[in-house]
């Protein structure tokens, strides 16, 4: 009985840190924003086994012009989540 119910609140407590690190992430949204800005140097294929996290941190130091880059680099925080969650996840 009591067993069941820390079972409960693991599984729960897992579920929704799962969900919430990507809620605001779009992988469709980010790959369509992939092929139009990315896609002409970048395969997504590129990027697999990449964290979402990593790229997340890539992606801002870009952007913010801390980390050479060919061109420079404009996205929104929003962009930065869709792309992370699309080349992570290698697709
Ligand atoms: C004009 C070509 C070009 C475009 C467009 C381009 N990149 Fe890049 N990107 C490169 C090259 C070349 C590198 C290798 C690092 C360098 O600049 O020397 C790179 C490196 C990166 C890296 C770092 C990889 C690593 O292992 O550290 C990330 C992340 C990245 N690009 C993401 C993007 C994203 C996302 C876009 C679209 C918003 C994009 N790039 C658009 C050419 C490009």
């Amino acid at each position: 009985m009591k067993l069941t119910r820390i079972f409960a609140v693991a599984i729960a407590t897992l579920g929704l840190a799962g969900f919430s690190g990507v809620a605001s992430a779009d992988a469709a949204a980010g790959k369509a924003k992939f092929e139009a800005a990315c896609a002409e140097c970048h395969e997504v294929a590129d990027f697999e086994g990449t964290s979402a996290a990593d790229i997340t941190a890539t992606l801002k130091k870009i952007v913010a012009g801390q980390q050479k880059h060919k061109t420079a680099l404009k996205l929104t925080d929003a962009e930065i989540a869709d792309l992370a969650a699309c080349l992570s996840a290698g697709k």
